[in-house]
């Protein structure tokens, strides 16, 4: 066996068909381009139409066999459509990474209830329902790999955004709930925990103050490219290298979650 085929054998994704919802952000049209090079079919969904034509035309410039889906990840009837259209075309889905994420910066006392409920909608019951729809297809095509986005506030507050940390707490502990339940029946769901990755969503709340704090409390002093998230999640999704990781939370996060001071 060569070096490339030991590597392939451990991570290779080859005839699995990836599911990558909040597939045209900038988190996850990088995760889809690592699922892609490492061998699998990517089915980008998400509610932007123009952002996922986009996607789809860069995946497919590098080689990478892609198609699209719209999907809103609050509407259970709108996942159900997707993970019809993406069965259809892939054959079954072997792999769901749940990336959708919306976020507002505000003091604790100017929290809008009705922003709260869109955060929490879209983070933490949108990824409940689309675990929901995709592990009920899972638990009949043999098994399949989930990866969940959480965050480094799920560990731990960050100040100004309360609905978002308090989502993504909320995800880590429904992907422990998930791997746990569905354990002997094929199924893992674990989480990647990003630290700070300058993206559409979080960029309206950098400000100066902000980004100095980050820097402070990152003990690599910079920011993560999206393209330092892709190993970790190949590790988690792949059947082999991952085959005994379930109900994880790997930080990505330059050390944020240890730093000390
Ligand atoms: N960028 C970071 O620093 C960072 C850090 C930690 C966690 N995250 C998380 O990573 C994930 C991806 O974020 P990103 O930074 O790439 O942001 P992004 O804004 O670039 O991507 C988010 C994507 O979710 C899609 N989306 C929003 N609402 C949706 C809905 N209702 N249904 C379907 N899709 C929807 C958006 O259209 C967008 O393409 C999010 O869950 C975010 O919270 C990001």
């Amino acid at each position: 066996m060569t070096n490339q085929e030991y590597l392939n054998d451990l991570f290779g994704m080859k005839g699995q068909t990836a599911v990558v919802i909040g597939g045209a952000g900038a988190l996850g049209l990088c995760l889809s381009t690592g699922l892609g090079k490492a061998g699998a079919k990517i089915v980008v969904a998400d509610v932007r139409e123009d952002a996922c034509v986009e996607a789809v035309k860069k995946l497919e410039s590098e080689g990478i066999e892609a198609i699209y889906a719209l999907v809103n990840v609050t509407s259970k009837e709108s996942l159900t459509e997707l993970r019809e259209k993406a069965a259809a075309w892939g054959g079954k889905v072997d792999i769901l990474v749940n990336c959708a994420g919306i976020n507002v910066g505000t003091p604790f006392l100017e929290v809008d209830a009705d922003k709260w409920d869109a955060i929490m909608a879209v983070n933490l019951k949108g990824t409940m329902l689309s675990c929901q729809v995709f592990i009920e297809s899972m638990l009949k095509t043999g098994g399949g790999s989930i990866l969940n986005i959480g965050s480094v506030n799920s560990d731990r507050p960050l100040s100004r955004v309360f609905a978002y940390a308090a989502s993504k707490a909320g995800v880590v502990n429904l992907t422990q709930n998930i791997a746990q339940e569905f354990a002997t029946q094929g199924i893992r769901c674990n989480a990647i925990c990003p630290g700070f990755f300058p993206a559409e969503q979080n960029r309206k709340i950098l400000d100066a103050k902000r980004v100095e704090n980050i820097m402070n409390g990152t003990p690599m002093r910079r920011y993560g490219d999206p393209s330092e998230l892709i190993g970790a999640a190949l590790l988690l999704l792949s059947r082999k290298a991952g085959s005994y990781i379930t109900g994880s939370a790997l930080y990505v996060d330059g050390g944020f979650t240890c730093s000390w001071f």
